[in-house]
Parts: structure tokens; C-alpha cells; sequence
């Protein structure tokens, strides 16, 4: 049988996206408590536009955000990965790391073991030199899971593609390096 992850960690499974990921997905983007440090919730249809930019990029670059298998449950929970940023800021273009999961599984660390993994493979595999995350200021787990995996605090921001007067705007930037 045919690996179907590109790597794993002690709980979770990291692959592409496919078909049978879009409900599950589509639960978790259009809920207010899951991306309410999100400008808007996802309909069904800007969900599988997401999974197939996801996809493409992994296609394009040879790592990207991943669907996240929890592997005891063989549960597909989220997405945690890599992804190349070219939005207009004096950090970018660069390397960001992210995550998002369902509420359901918040709160076991998972984020963090995840995303620990994704970096070990940036800058062991993938040999890159650096490593950025970022937030909204008031997005404090997410912000909590940057720190666990040793990312340092190196500034803030204004995310240049929200409108001056938007609530999520003022970001926090950390940053990795090898
Ligand atoms: C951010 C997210 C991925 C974290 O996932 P997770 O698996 O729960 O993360 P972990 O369990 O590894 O770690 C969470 C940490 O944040 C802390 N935390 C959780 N909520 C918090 C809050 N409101 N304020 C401060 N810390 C908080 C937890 O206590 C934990 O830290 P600790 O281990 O020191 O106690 C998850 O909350 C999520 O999917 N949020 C919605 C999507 C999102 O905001 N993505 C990031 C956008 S940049």
C-alpha cells in the first residue's frame, strides 16, 4: 500500500487534500469560533477553491499547508503547514508557517506537535534559512503555539490586505532561523 503521507509526527499524519476532506473542512471554515481571527467564515465553495490552492501549491513549491490526519482516529482535523508569502511587507516574500484545526481538537497540543514537525522539515529537509508566523494580536493560542516551538517575537505589523479600520489589522511577526 502506497504511504499516504508525506511525513509524520508521534500523533499526526500530514498529506494533500482530497475529495472526502471538503465537508469535514467546510464544518470548520465556516465556523464563527474556529475563524474568528478571520476576517470572514468560508462557504462550501471558497473551501474547496482553499483545498485546491493548498494542493497546487504543494504541486508548485514541493511543501505547503497540509491536511492533518490525527492517526489513532484516522480523523482528518485541519490544516497545519508551509506556505510561501508574497503579500507587500518588509519580511516577504518569505516561508510562513500556520495552522488551523477543529475546535474540537484544541487544547492537546496537537498545533504544537504539528507544527514542530513542519519546522524541523523547513529547515532540515527543505534547507530553508528562516521561518516566519504571524497573527492578529488578540489571537493568543495561536500566538502561545509560535512561542512552544521556538519562534521568537521580532515585531508587529499592519496586515496590508485589511482595510485600515479592521479589528484583526495589527498583527504580531515572529520569526525562526536555522
Ligand atoms: C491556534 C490553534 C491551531 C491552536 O491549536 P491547538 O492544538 O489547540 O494548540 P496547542 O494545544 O498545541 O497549544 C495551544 C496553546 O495556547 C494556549 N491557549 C489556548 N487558548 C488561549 C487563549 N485564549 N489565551 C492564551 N493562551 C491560550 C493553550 O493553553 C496552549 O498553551 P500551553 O500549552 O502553554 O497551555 C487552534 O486554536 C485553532 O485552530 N484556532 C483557529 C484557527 C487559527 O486561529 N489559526 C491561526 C491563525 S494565524
Amino acid at each position: 500500500m502506497n504511504d499516504p503521507y508525506f511525513f509524520t509526527s508521534n500523533r499526526l499524519g500530514f498529506r494533500k487534500f482530497k475529495d472526502t476532506d471538503l465537508e469535514f473542512f467546510y464544518s470548520l471554515n465556516s465556523d464563527p469560533e474556529v475563524m474568528k481571527h478571520f476576517p470572514s467564515v468560508l462557504d462550501k465553495e471558497q473551501t474547496l477553491s482553499l483545498m485546491k490552492r493548498f494542493n497546487d501549491h504543494i504541486d508548485e513549491h514541493g511543501f505547503g499547508f497540509y491536511a492533518v490526519d490525527l492517526l489513532s482516529e484516522n480523523a482528518f482535523i485541519g490544516f497545519i503547514g508551509l506556505k510561501r508569502t508574497n503579500f507587500e511587507a518588509d519580511f516577504t516574500p518569505c516561508v510562513e508557517i500556520g495552522w488551523r484545526l477543529d475546535k474540537k481538537y484544541w487544547n492537546r497540543g496537537l498545533a504544537t506537535e504539528g507544527s514542530a514537525r513542519c519546522l524541523d522539515y523547513a529547515l532540515s529537509h527543505l534547507n530553508l534559512n528562516e521561518v516566519y508566523s504571524f497573527t492578529s494580536l488578540n489571537n493568543k493560542a495561536s500566538e502561545r503555539v509560535m512561542q512552544k516551538i521556538g519562534m521568537k517575537k521580532i515585531g508587529e505589523f499592519d496586515h496590508p490586505l485589511l482595510e485600515d479600520n479592521h479589528p484583526l489589522k495589527a498583527h504580531c511577526l515572529y520569526r525562526i532561523s536555522k
